[in-house]
């Protein structure tokens, strides 16, 4: 079986990337619009046979990006495809992993539904929002982590010295646990409240912050509320402003740059699951990591060492 490359519209850059890194060209398709507004696709090489990876984050516009992803999936099963390979570096809709009140889907449960219906043999995945998304297909979901990149960044920068690591709700204990291992630093917590989708507050800091120098992690930033009241509240728990703030996706919307431009923050640091337009952030490649998980999948050789 032959690797094969597909992308659509949501990261060309990221896929191209990949594509150099595993030394495989991206393969040639179509993925546009039809004049109503419908998404068009159509592989412009066969894929009969082949291990065929579509790099496809679900990024804002989310409902285009997926939709770009379930046709090439759908393109790829009926043209004989050997293997569909969904690599969906930031997967969206993931919010919304259980009914938190009445009456709401589960929007995750949903995608990874119409992912297995087109076809989709495996996922890879880069800091799903809820680990717990994994278990939500019955297909097998390769789940990668940007710890590794951050805890190099972190070292390189020696940001480590006098560091707390900081996760910024109880959602991301385990990855800010996890980061603080690596680091060997000690961990704090924030407990942090939702009132709304833009609307949190910070209710208590667990943990010993004063003195120390916060190392912010999270998955997502979306509006920023999240980091802007949690660099609040470690102030006023006697933190130094000399914080850095990390998280894989950077969906950066509405509010996002103002409430990043907090004069407590040094430096934020993304990845490149979602394509950043504005400047001013430090931005770690997760090509690498997703060209090895491609190649030990390929290979059949296990993914969790690369975790
Ligand atoms: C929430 O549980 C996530 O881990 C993020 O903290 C959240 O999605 C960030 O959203 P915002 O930037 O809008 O506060």
């Amino acid at each position: 079986m032959e690797i094969k490359l597909f992308t659509g519209n949501a990261h060309p850059d990221l896929a191209r990337r990949v594509a150099e890194a595993l030394g495989v060209p991206l393969g040639k398709a179509v993925v546009d619009r039809f004049p109503d507004g419908e998404v068009r696709v159509r592989l412009l090489e066969s894929v009969r046979g082949d291990d065929v990876y579509l790099i496809q984050p679900t990024s804002p516009p989310v409902n285009d990006h997926l939709m770009e992803l379930l046709l090439l999936a759908d393109a790829a099963r009926r043209s004989s495809a050997g293997r569909i390979n969904a690599v969906i570096p930031y997967f969206g809709y993931a919010r919304q992993d259980k009914q938190t009140q009445g009456r709401e889907p589960v929007s995750a449960k949903l995608v990874a539904n119409l992912l297995e219906t087109v076809g989709v043999h495996r996922v890879i995945a880069i800091d799903l929002h809820a680990p717990q998304i994994q278990g939500f297909f019955d297909i097998p979901v390769d789940h990668l982590s940007a710890v590794r990149l951050f805890a190099r960044y972190l070292q390189e920068k020696g940001y480590t010295e006098n560091g707390v690591v900081v996760s910024p709700d109880a959602g991301r204990a385990e990855e800010a646990r996890r980061l603080s291992e690596r680091l060997g630093l000690p961990l704090a917590m924030l407990a942090k409240r939702r009132h709304g989708p833009k609307d949190t507050s910070v209710t208590y800091v667990i943990g010993e912050v004063a003195g120390k120098r916060p190392l912010i992690i999270d998955d997502i930033v979306s509006t920023g509320g999240t980091i802007r009241r949690g660099v609040e509240a470690l102030l006023l728990a006697g933190a130094l402003p000399e914080m850095v703030v990390m998280a894989t996706h950077p969906v950066l919307v509405g509010e996002a740059r103002e409430n990043l431009s907090h004069p407590a923050i040094r430096e934020v640091i993304f990845t490149d699951t979602i394509p950043l337009r504005d400047g001013g952030y430090t931005v770690l490649s997760t090509a690498e990591l997703l060209a090895q998980a491609i190649r030990h999948v390929h290979t059949n050789q296990s993914v969790s060492a690369l975790i």
